[in-house]
């Protein structure tokens, strides 16, 4: 079970055990006079202990006790009258959790393997976390701006920039509260620069989000039906590791073939380095560096949308990871860091009036973004056996000693052209699939109901095949907690069968 994370006095400052390097200093030079007060601190302190206490009883998944008021089915029934339709899961939160378990409203009890897809990775209940939004809590303001902003504004953007400039040109960022806004900021700069060139190359099977601009460049029909088409995409051929060299080959030839077929026209070539929606589809750096040496010489802007990907690699940022920092031009961020942002090079930066908006983002979220983003630099997470390594290693021990165990589950994975595959275990760092039913997307779809009703909340990602989806809480998952969450999976697996 992932301990929980005692709250340590030192001095009259308090600390939870685990953050590393007293990057706790850091982020008391930006709390407000209320948040610095001892008698503030003090009582900050009687409420994490008591957050602890109350949730220590969350051991492990538990089927529902109806507890609490209205039940989970009513509440799914308001939810479904306001949204106009129901969700994909009949999830409803207590509020309480405890690493990677949450509590529902009905009193059920789930290993939380998604994570607001990708969100929550210091799970649920970190004292550290709540620390953090108790301590913005009591700023004066509940949003920070681009107009007037707080110091955690400045900070957030400055840490960003720091761990980006270290393996490329990154110099300034624009912080947004969400990775679509940061994207559209992302394209922006890119026209900009190219002088409003109207084509954007992408990689087939991309997602970049849902409004009117990304909802045009992702590649799936689905999230752009009914809307107004104006901006051209040419899409080029993720990565296939069954041709190996080959795929290489032939995605640079698309590549020249659409810079050859509209020459001057291209603002930018958007990479998502490992495909999040599209199915945690990796490649290696070879192939990157060929395509993006061939932008290069085109002069088209190289765009990395790690939205998906930040903190989860084995460097916060994926292109690091991956050597790639000497051609990354603009780069989005989000989801793990709590508020989001576009870095981009001084050569990239746009004029005045181009980037602003009222909100950048919440107190709440600069703040436990800064404290998490710190405990993932400071706290061994990183490099090649890092915590995130290590956790990736347990997730293919666990996955492939399943698939060897229980090969009934795991037929041939179906690819295009009559093809098979046997690679059933895939992704990177805390990005994480499993390729059971070989791909079936219903049978899929199935699994996951029965996974959430047996104590599991997973996801499922690409566009056929499709795969099991893991975005564990690399903050807080050890190895050991996927004992329990494949025992859970066998059992699911039996019945979806
Ligand atoms: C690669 C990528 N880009 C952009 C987005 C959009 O981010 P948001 O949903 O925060 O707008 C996502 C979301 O899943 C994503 O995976």
């Amino acid at each position: 079970m992932t301990p929980a994370n005692p709250i340590v006095n030192v001095g009259n400052k308090t600390q939870e055990a685990g953050d590393a390097h007293g990057h706790q200093d850091m982020l008391a030079q930006l709390l407000s006079p209320l948040a610095q007060n001892d008698h503030v601190r003090g009582a900050i302190d009687v409420i994490l202990n008591q957050m602890q206490l109350l949730s220590q009883e969350l051991t492990g998944a538990k089927p529902p006790t109806q507890a609490g008021g209205e039940t989970l089915h009513a509440w799914m029934d308001r939810a479904k009258a306001v949204r106009s339709r129901g969700g994909y899961f009949p999830y409803i939160g207590s509020g309480r959790g405890r690493g990677a378990l949450v509590e529902l409203i009905d009193g059920s009890v789930k290993w939380d393997m998604i994570n607001g897809i990708g969100v929550h990775m210091f799970g649920r209940g970190d004292a550290g976390v709540t620390r953090a939004c108790m301590e913005a809590a009591l700023a004066d303001v509940v949003m920070e701006g681009n107009l007037q902003f707080n110091a955690d504004s400045v900070a957030f953007a400055e840490l960003l920039i720091k761990e980006a400039s270290r393996a490329s040109a990154l110099h300034y960022c624009f912080v947004t509260n969400s990775g679509c806004m940061a994207n559209e900021a992302a394209l922006k700069v890119c026209q900009q620069k190219r002088q409003g060139a109207p084509r954007v190359i992408a990689f087939s099977d991309c997602f970049m989000g849902r409004s009117v601009a990304m909802s045009q460049i992702g590649d799936e029909p689905g999230y752009r039906q009914g809307l107004t088409q104006n901006i051209l995409v040419d899409y080029i051929p993720f990565y296939n590791a069954d041709l190996g060299e080959r795929s290489t080959e032939m995605a640079l030839w698309h590549l020249q073939e659409c810079i050859r077929r509209y020459p001057g026209q291209h603002s930018c070539f958007v990479f998502e380095l490992v495909q999040g929606e599209g199915g945690f589809n990796v490649a290696p750096r070879e192939f990157f560096v060929a395509l993006m040496q061939a932008c290069k010489a085109a002069g088209i802007p190289v765009w990395d949308d790690e939205v998906q990907t930040f903190g989860r690699t084995e460097s916060m940022f994926a292109f690091e990871a991956l050597g790639l920092g000497e051609f990354i031009d603009v780069v989005s961020i989000g989801k793990i860091s709590q508020a989001c942002a576009c870095l981009y090079t001084a050569d990239m930066n746009p004029k005045a009036g181009l980037l602003s908006g009222t909100f950048s983002a919440s107190v709440t979220s600069l703040h436990a973004g800064l404290s998490m983003l710190s405990r993932l630099r400071d706290g061994g997470y990183y490099g090649a056996n890092g915590r995130i390594a290590n956790l990736h290693a347990a997730f293919r021990t666990k996955a492939n000693d399943l698939v060897k165990r229980r090969g009934e589950f795991f037929p041939a994975v179906k690819k295009p052209f009559g093809r098979e595959s046997k690679n059933f275990v895939s992704g990177v760092g805390g990005m994480m699939r499993l390729t059971p039913f070989g791909g079936d997307k219903d049978r899929i779809a199935k699994l996951l109901q029965n996974l959430f009703e047996d104590g599991v909340i997973a996801f499922m990602c690409g566009h056929g095949p499709h795969h099991l989806r893991f975005l564990p809480p690399i903050g807080v998952m050890t190895p050991e907690d996927f004992d329990p969450v494949f025992e859970i999976l066998e059992k699911s697996l039996q019945r979806s069968a």
